[in-house]
């Protein structure tokens, strides 16, 4: 027998091939080279949706203690069970249970995952198999997109409506349900659109959920970070008959993106829901939980004394950079800010027809502005959205003024005459 040593490339699996982050993908691929010299400036970074990155926003001390603390007991260094530890689990229900609203959880309806996109895959896979169908919001979270598409989901996309506040299109929405569709996917507060939908909204889909039997996945990342005169409604307080997989995380209120906590809690009001509860104990089995030490210090992290101050002051540096960057593209010629009320971002639609030629869409201008000025935005295209971008605000005030009188530079650079 003779062997070939001869090697051929080795292939990629077809799931690996379905599989695509637009922004991975974006921010790792670099700058398209244009004929003018790039900028020597400093790069400005208002695409990662990482509120650590300047170190202006810092994770609270208490967070920081609690965590010395669980390192230095050596209780949290082994394995802990896949759906989590117990005092995680623990502190989820006693965190998320609302009684005044009949949301009463126990231990066994929380489940412990990495970050929100873990979080995010548990509740898809949970519900949803290949053939199946969800629906997703445009503009949206990338992953749910490249989530649903990995696992062969046929991912069906809702218009999120900027004119009006960026509620969802619920006629579109109630049209795209079929057979066929096993989770209405919502986010709120929203990335990217920095959205919080009001109570009549969530209740209006809720009832859509309800005549469709259809259970809602309700993606709350940014639960409590809304503006002044804003109030955070969690879907599962507001929904008597629908079951909702909450989904939510550490990163972004605890300022802890890189610890990669997040969880999945069943609201099952009608008792609907123990194969789904079975579903998710097999699949956390795949990759037997997250951290075990953040585990061990959620209560602390959740219930500590710091936690009002520190949301407090959260809420009121990123209302400022949302109104000082709000301000400042209106004031652009061919910019215009949908005002934001909660979250880390602004959306910022632009006018292609006012840019010359070097401008055309999304991709241009992510270009030619990283190239020209070095400010790294991310084109609302990725999200769904044409003729826009995605700013996170979480920058110190002055690297966002800066970013936007560059941004401005950059505008009357390309008018068209
Ligand atoms: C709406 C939303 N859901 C989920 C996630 C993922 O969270 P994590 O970074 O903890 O995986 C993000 C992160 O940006 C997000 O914006």
């Amino acid at each position: 027998m003779t062997l070939n040593t001869v090697w051929a490339e080795i292939p990629m699996s077809d799931t690996a091939k379905n599989t695509k982050n637009p922004i991975r993908g974006l921010l790792t691929a670099g700058v398209r080279p244009q004929s003018t010299p790039r900028s020597t400036k400093s790069i400005i970074n208002m695409s990662m949706g990482d509120p650590t990155v300047y170190g202006n926003l810092k994770t609270p001390v208490g967070v920081l203690e609690a965590m010395h603390k669980h390192l230095d007991s050596y209780k949290g260094h082994g394995y802990g069970p896949a759906t989590g530890l117990n005092v995680a689990r623990q502190a989820l229900a006693d965190k998320y249970s609302d009684p005044e609203n009949g949301v009463n959880y126990t231990s066994d309806d929380t489940f412990l995952a990495t970050g929100g996109s873990g979080a995010i895959e548990l509740a898809m896979a949970a519900l949803c198999g290949t053939g199946d169908s969800i629906l997703i919001p445009r503009p949206g979270f990338t992953l749910y997109k490249t989530q649903a598409v990995s696992r062969g989901i046929d991912a069906r996309e809702y218009d999120l409506l900027p004119e009006n506040n960026w509620q969802a299109d619920l006629a579109q929405m109630d049209s795209l349900i079929d057979s066929t569709t096993k989770a209405i996917l919502i986010n709120n507060p929203s990335n990217p659109c920095g959205s919080n939908w009001s109570k009549q909204h969530i209740l209006d889909i809720i009832a859509i959920a309800e005549k469709h039997r259809v259970p809602i996945i309700s993606d709350e990342m940014y639960e409590q970070l809304v503006f002044s005169g804003q109030v955070f409604y969690s879907t599962a307080s507001l929904s008597k008959n629908v079951p909702v997989l909450t989904i939510g995380g550490l990163a972004k209120i605890h300022l802890v993106p890189g610890w990669r906590i997040g969880w999945v809690i069943v609201h099952d009001p009608i008792n609907v829901m123990n194969s789904v509860k079975a579903a998710l104990v097999n699949l956390c089995a795949i990759l037997n939980g997250p951290n075990t030490t953040v585990q061990l210090a959620m209560p602390e992290i959740f219930f500590g004394d710091f936690n009002a101050a520190h949301l407090d002051f959260l809420k009121k540096t990123l209302e400022e950079n949302a109104r000082l960057v709000e301000k400042k593209a209106n004031s652009i010629k061919g910019l215009r800010a949908i005002t934001p009320q909660g979250a880390m971002y602004v959306m910022i639609l632009f006018d292609p027809d006012v840019f010359d030629d070097s401008i055309n869409n999304d991709s241009d201008l992510f270009h030619t502005l990283l190239w020209e000025e070095n400010v790294e935005i991310l084109p609302g295209d990725i999200f769904g959205l044409k003729n826009s971008m995605r700013i996170v605000i979480a920058p110190p005030k002055e690297i966002l003024a800066e970013a936007f009188d560059r941004i401005e530079t950059f505008c009357k650079r390309h008018y068209k005459n």
